[in-house]
């Protein structure tokens, strides 16, 4: 019912407020702020984020629940407790970093619990409920919307620490699909918004499959792409504390390339460039790939970059290429 929502939506509130509070001001928060800062986060975000911190204890926030008149099944119901064989009520999150998710309306309506020493999984997040649903829902929606607007692009991060980092490397319109790949009720809501979205995933073959696929839901919706590319095996946070701020800004989100050049070493993956059997098959898919743009200049430019990547005529490319264009017509 809406009251039962409603109580919910409080008891949500009263716990970033408890979180936030123990990671500022108890004795067992200091270790977890101190690894909020050794990885690079400042106090402003820290606020901003209203990142918290669970006490080692199962029973706490239980207690501090029901003191303040909310009813325990009721929390269990929406993932503010959890519930374990013998009937009691337990934190999940506890002696872990908390990262409040905000609905689009700015509402808390979840958690995600980092692992401060180590300890498996890595990150906890709140279970899927009636409040709490992944799939759609983008993690920063709320805060990043109007720099969204502005500039008609947004940045999809996989997740919240990347978020952060580059919200505090002035990034603004970041937001991400919480550690679910990206559905189509994300996409849609971000074509709402922008023209562009700007995909920056993990360079790992994790993240550089979800970039694929990513890119596939966001063109069936319209929107246009643009990639950002990092070191291998980087992801944004790290990239951001070793080589700054300025040069994230610069060198990853504003010279985030198309997406066919994201295609173009993606592709190259599944073959091994040494033979020249792989290299014609590379090349044949890649044409087949160019075929599908609609600019005639843009397709021109890719063909020129193989003919000249693979020493191969580009007047046969091209030939190659008008086939193509032909069967998909
Ligand atoms: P990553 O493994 O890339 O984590 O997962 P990360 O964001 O770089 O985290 P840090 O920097 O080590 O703290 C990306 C996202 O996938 C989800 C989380 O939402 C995370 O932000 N995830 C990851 C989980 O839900 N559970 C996990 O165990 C790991
Ligand atoms: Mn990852
Ligand atoms: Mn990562
Ligand atoms: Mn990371
Ligand atoms: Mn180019």
């Amino acid at each position: 019912t809406n009251s039962e929502e409603q109580s919910s939506l409080e008891a949500y509130q009263w716990l970033v407020k408890l979180y936030h509070h123990l990671l500022r001001h108890s004795k067992d928060g200091k270790e977890a702020l101190e690894y909020l800062y050794n990885r690079g986060f400042n106090d402003e975000v820290i606020n901003e984020f209203q990142i918290g911190y669970s006490p080692s204890s199962r029973d706490f926030v239980p207690q501090f629940l029901e003191k303040k008149g909310f009813h325990k099944q009721k929390m269990a119901n929406v993932g503010l407790l959890a519930t374990s064989n013998d009937g009691q009520y337990y934190d999940r999150f506890q002696g872990r970093v908390i990262f409040p998710i905000r609905n689009h309306l700015g509402k808390p309506i979840g958690f995600g619990g980092r692992s401060v020493q180590g300890q498996e999984p890595k990150y906890l997040n709140s279970p899927e409920s009636a409040l709490f649903q992944k799939s759609k829902l983008l993690y920063n929606f709320d805060l990043a919307r109007a720099e969204i607007r502005r500039k008609g692009e947004a940045v999809l991060f996989e997740g919240y620490a990347d978020v952060i980092a580059s919200y505090q490397a002035g990034v603004k319109n970041g937001v991400a699909s919480l550690g679910t790949s990206l559905t189509e009720t994300h996409a849609n809501l971000l074509r709402r918004y922008v023209d562009t979205v700007v995909i920056c995933y993990d360079a790992d073959s994790a993240g550089q499959n979800a970039t694929y696929k990513a890119i596939q839901l966001l063109k069936k919706v319209g929107c246009h792409i643009r990639v950002a590319s990092l070191p291998y095996k980087y992801d944004p946070d790290q990239y951001i504390q070793e080589f700054g701020e300025e040069s994230f800004r610069t060198k990853v989100i504003e010279s985030a390339d198309t997406e066919m050049v994201f295609f173009l070493q993606y592709l190259k993956k599944d073959f091994n460039l040494s033979l020249e059997g792989d290299r014609l098959q590379y090349v044949e898919k890649v044409i087949s790939e160019i075929a599908k743009l609609s600019s005639s200049i843009e397709r021109d430019h890719y063909i020129r970059e193989i003919a000249d990547e693979f020493n191969l005529s580009y007047d046969a490319l091209s030939q190659e290429l008008m086939s193509r264009m032909r069967n998909i017509e």
